[in-house]
């Protein structure tokens, strides 16, 4: 019996920790592919942001279910970049600061908000060709996925990386800090209970700390082409 390929799910997982490469690698192999891009972390950092902005508890499972069923979430492609906005607000930068990553890392632990992201992000792979970056794509949300990557680079290259950002967006840091805060922040998204950063047994793993960015995306697009994906 012939499959479609139309049929087939083309979803193309990358998971790994902060500061691995993931972004900038996912959203290279989506341009080159046509697909579509979606930044997972930026789905549990708007939740973060949004939930502490209008005073919902992280202990309030109940409530921070309502803010994720009620939340109007869309990215957008603009001249500058991806925009994220939600309930009509362009959350874009405010969501990239180091406090919205702390926050995103903790409402990432409650069940319900896992849940509800988890059926939004199935709903976007499933709809379009895409490459979905996160923390669980390949073990969690699309564990059927036909080519599923590991990215990962040591902590000191990691916060090497994150003070460049930060840099770049007018904040200074700490190194050695930085490198703690990635330290501490590994520990936490690799031992929660539910769906704890670890790579899929299927997964490749790519250890981009002496790797360019052009020869990531370069093996990643030869794995999708062999994998029929691409
Ligand atoms: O990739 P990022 O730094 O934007 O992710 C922010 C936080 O969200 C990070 O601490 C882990 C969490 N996260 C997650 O638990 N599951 C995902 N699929 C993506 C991110």
């Amino acid at each position: 019996m012939s499959v479609d390929v139309s049929e087939k799910l083309r979803v193309i997982a990358i998971d790994g920790p902060a500061g691995a490469g993931k972004s900038t690698v996912s959203r290279r192999v989506a341009t080159h592919l046509g697909f579509q891009y979606v930044d997972t972390g930026a789905m549990y950092r708007v939740v973060g942001l949004v939930a502490h902005r209008t005073g919902v508890s992280f202990d309030d499972a109940a409530a921070l279910g309502v803010l994720c069923d009620e939340l109007d979430l869309r990215f957008e492609e603009h001249e500058d970049g991806l925009h994220t906005i939600a309930n009509g607000s362009d959350l874009s930068r405010d969501i990239r600061s180091a406090a919205a990553g702390d926050l995103a890392s903790r409402v990432s632990v409650v069940p319900i908000v896992r849940e509800r992201l988890v059926a939004l992000q199935r709903a976007m792979g499933e709809a379009r060709p895409t490459v979905m970056e996160g923390r669980d794509i390949g073990t969690v949300v699309f564990p059927d996925a036909p080519l599923k990557v590991f990215l990962g680079a040591s902590v000191g290259e990691r916060a090497r990386r994150r003070c460049a950002d930060l840099d770049a967006r007018g904040e200074s840091a700490d190194a050695d800090e930085v490198a703690r805060q990635i330290a501490e922040r590994d520990q936490r998204d690799s031992s929660r209970a539910h769906s704890p950063l670890r790579p899929a047994v299927d997964a490749l793993t790519v250890d981009t700390t002496d790797q360019s960015i052009e020869g990531v995306v370069e093996h990643i697009l030869t794995l999708a082409r062999q994998r029929g994906v691409g």
